[in-house]
């Protein structure tokens, strides 16, 4: 495991407990999304990874190693793009951004120069080397945020919310870039409130509710757990006799109906081919399913349930 946290809580002077008992894991060449509302704790989380706040309470382990007082070995290998626009100088070029963030992390500027053409290339961002910050569209300066937090060719990245106000196309192209570290080994652990973003890019999903989380896991098992009931709507050419809607009913339970429209609910997902045989014998006008995604099974978490922190039953870490 790249990054252990363990029992991390935090209080602000002003009374504020930002987090309460965190603990989870980071893998390597997985992107771990951490999600939650306004306030939650995530930015706090993160700025306690990276020895910018100390926490009350907790440990960091890196590559099974415990930090101390000294972080060098994490931010070592982890490169970080804030929430904010301090990231980068705005009125130098990428090529010279890369060789001052270079130089922060002891690379000479050869190194720093020839990473950072590498990246503008695998990028698609070649053609701007020479053209300041502030003349480049918001989501260009983003992919150079990153590019300049992956200079010396970290581990770990760690992106608070890297998407925002960024358009469809730029989120696409930060989707792709990330997905492509991921591939390449690195560990990438960013805050988003965009649940569709965070649906496609997300191996793992950690869910914090009042500074507690509230679940941990592979997207993959939490969609399954959410998705073990199917939605099923089926219009068939003429209204079903008695009989055929009996046999229906023994397959799956039927919610509504309308003329010949059937809204259905299997519960179990082995009953799936004896429906699909059952409705062979028909003729078919239309047929949907439906799936719930990220943002059903954070509103499930987040209004109402677990008030009091717990991870909830029958879907656990
Ligand atoms: N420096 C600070 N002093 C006092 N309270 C703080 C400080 N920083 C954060 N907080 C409080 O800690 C809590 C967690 O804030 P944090 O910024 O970690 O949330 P977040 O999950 O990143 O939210 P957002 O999605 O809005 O970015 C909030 O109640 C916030 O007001
Ligand atoms: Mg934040």
């Amino acid at each position: 495991m790249l990054l252990k946290v363990r029992n991390l809580s935090k209080s602000f002077q002003n009374g504020t407990r930002a987090i309460e008992d965190l603990s989870f894991d980071i893998p390597a060449g997985k992107i771990t999304a951490f999600l939650g509302f306004n306030g939650a704790g995530k930015t706090t989380s993160l700025k306690i990874i990276l020895n910018l706040l100390l926490p009350d309470e907790g440990k960091i382990y890196f590559e099974n190693k415990l930090l101390k007082n000294d972080f060098t070995p994490l931010l070592k290998q982890t490169g970080v793009v804030l929430e904010s626009a301090r990231n980068m100088f705005y009125a130098l070029t990428p090529m010279e951004n890369f060789i001052y963030w270079g130089a922060q992390r002891g690379l000479n500027k050869k190194v720093a120069q020839k990473n950072g053409l590498e990246l503008l290339e695998k990028f698609d961002l070649l053609s701007k080397k020479d053209t300041v910050i502030f003349e480049l569209s918001r989501g260009m300066q983003q992919i150079i945020a990153i590019c300049c937090a992956l200079i010396s060719k970290p581990k770990f990245l760690v992106l608070d919310e890297p998407t925002l106000g960024l358009d469809i196309e730029a989120v696409e192209t930060v989707e792709r870039i990330l997905k492509t570290l991921a591939s390449e080994g690195v560990a990438i652990l960013l805050t988003t409130h965009e649940l569709a973003f965070a649906q496609r890019i997300a191996d793992q999903i950690l869910l914090i509710k009042k500074g507690r989380l509230i679940y941990s896991g592979s997207k993959a098992d939490c969609l399954d757990k959410f998705n073990q009931e199917k939605f099923i709507t089926v219009q068939f050419s003429q209204a079903l006799s008695n009989n055929q809607r009996a046999v229906l009913e023994s397959i799956a339970k039927i919610i509504s109906i309308n003329n010949t429209t059937y809204q259905l609910v299997l519960s179990n997902r082995k009953n799936l081919s004896h429906l699909l045989k059952f409705l062979t014998q028909f003729k078919l006008m239309d047929l949907k399913t439906k799936n719930k995604g990220l943002n059903e099974v954070v509103d499930f978490y987040m209004k109402g349930k677990n008030e009091d922190g717990s991870i909830k039953s029958g879907i656990s870490a």
